[in-house]
């Protein structure tokens, strides 16, 4: 690579900032490819007439976006999908920027949980006998009455499960990983939606799976996409989220859960059905474990209503699968910790989880409703409790270059790509969790932002 050096007058908002998102828009068109090293801050610096400290928090910003990454005493390189990542997904090891909206992650709407779990602590401290469960091991599905109080809150949701089918396991990330792997060798295909969950694409790449992509359309999976790959290959897991599909927030018909059903049936296959979205049982068809219970593994987890830090999640399966599982279970960690299971347990039967559950749905039925006013005339999914957004950008936008014209304006948005399974074409769309802001006039100020830059359009491409 030539020496790289952006143009920072092309982009709006202070120089950091334009240093960050010319590295996102040129890492977009090609200009700079995974591997290439930057300039040094120095180097930078003298070349575009700005400070030292502009260029390093400049690259600051462009390693918490995940563009780039240092490497001690050799610089700073661009990120790719060298090591298997298309595009950078995870959680940044920096704090945003102050003022800046994060429509990046689908995280439960900020409240005070810091205050609630202090109580629990303190009563706990208070339980010896609970206390000492929690310094014990245990058996690998978990304590028997954790296990009971969460299948019992299940119930409440709609979602009926037996005892002895549910396994605690380390978030709802943990019981897909699980799920795999007792399903699927490595080598052996799994199929899913073409756009589907990020984390189950990164847990079939580290078990080696053949993940497949399955067309999907406003439903999700389309069953007879399916049976056809079902008919290519010996398809030993299929995995959906059929409530809210992340990113494009579809939502299955009964009709549709019942024609993927019979597919399962029909081919012998096992379905990990993903609620980590929980919806409110009275709204929804039946689930896919409530239709199949025989081929279903059903996944949830109290992070998205309660707190993602707890890591309990929850895995059913057909009871032949739970002694593999459990197994499996004892080889990664022995067991959940019980002190998670424990505080989710107590703020479940103090009543907290379902206040909590009832104030989040309150609040995002309000963003939802604010986003549906400020981008009335845009096409775009989402359902009216739902953490997500999916926008499809009007041409000419291309939705690379509209992540990078957010960013650069302070409003953090997803692509389509990091939910891409395989060489699928990426719709020019982009995902906004409207759950993640800290406020509701922070969700405003974002949905303002991305308005604006709808109806103004993309700057004329300036590469020769
Ligand atoms: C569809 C889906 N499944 C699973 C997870 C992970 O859940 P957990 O944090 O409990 O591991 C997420 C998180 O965003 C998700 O969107």
């Amino acid at each position: 690579m030539t020496f790289w050096q952006p143009e920072l007058e092309r982009y709006p908002g202070p120089r950091y900032k334009a240093i960050a998102a010319a590295v996102a828009e040129d890492i977009s068109g090609g200009t700079l490819q995974p591997g290439d090293r930057l300039p040094t801050h120095r180097q930078l610096a003298e070349a575009l007439g700005v400070t030292v400290g502009t260029v390093t928090r400049g690259y600051a910003e462009a390693e918490r976006q995940g563009l780039v990454g240092g490497r001690v005493g050799s610089g700073t390189y661009v990120l790719g999908d060298g090591d298997g990542h298309r595009v950078p997904f995870g959680i940044p090891a920096e704090a945003p920027t102050d003022g800046d909206v994060n429509f990046g992650l689908a995280l439960p709407v900020p409240a005070r949980r810091e205050s609630m779990l202090a109580d629990a602590l303190r009563r706990l401290a208070d339980d010896p006998a609970a206390l000492h469960d929690t310094l014990s091991y245990q058996p690998e599905a978990g304590l028997r009455r954790h296990r009971d109080t969460l299948r019992d809150w299940l119930a409440d949701w709609g979602v009926a499960l037996a005892g002895d089918e549910v396994l605690l396991t380390l978030g709802g990330l943990h019981a897909v990983h699980l799920a795999l792997q007792v399903l699927a060798r490595p080598g052996e295909t799994v199929a899913t939606e073409a756009l589907t969950y990020p984390g189950l694409i990164a847990a079939a790449r580290q078990q080696h799976l053949d993940l497949q992509p399955v067309a999907l359309d406003d439903e999700g999976m389309i069953p007879s996409a399916l049976a056809r790959l079902c008919e290519q290959r010996a398809v030993r897991a299929v995995y959906c989220v059929p409530n809210q599909n992340n990113p494009t927030t579809a939502c299955m018909s009964e009709e549709r859960r019942r024609e993927l059903a019979a597919v399962a049936r029909r081919y012998g296959v096992f379905f990990i059905e993903d609620e980590v979205h929980l919806v409110d049982g009275s709204e929804r068809p039946p689930n896919l474990v409530d239709l199949a219970p025989e081929r279903v593994l059903y996944v949830t987890s109290c992070s998205k209503i309660l707190a993602g830090g707890l890591r309990v999640g929850i895995l059913r399966a057909p009871g032949h699968l739970v002694r593999p599982l459990e197994d499996a279970l004892r080889s990664h960690c022995w067991m959940a910790p019980p002190l998670n299971a424990e505080l989710a347990c107590r703020w479940i039967t103090s009543g907290l989880a379902r206040e909590i559950a009832d104030w989040q749905r309150r609040a995002i039925g309000e963003r939802q409703a604010l986003a549906a006013d400020r981008l009335a005339g845009h096409t775009f999914r989402a359902q009216p409790y739902g953490f997500n957004l999916w926008l499809h950008l009007p041409e000419p936008w291309r939705a690379g270059s509209f992540v990078t014209a957010c960013a650069s304006e302070g409003v953090h948005v997803k692509s389509g790509e990091p939910f891409a399974v395989g060489h699928q074409p990426v719709p020019e769309a982009i995902r906004l969790a409207l759950s993640a802001p800290a406020s509701l006039d922070d969700v405003r100020r974002g949905l303002d932002v991305v308005r604006g830059l709808l109806e103004h359009g993309p700057r004329p491409p300036s590469t020769l």
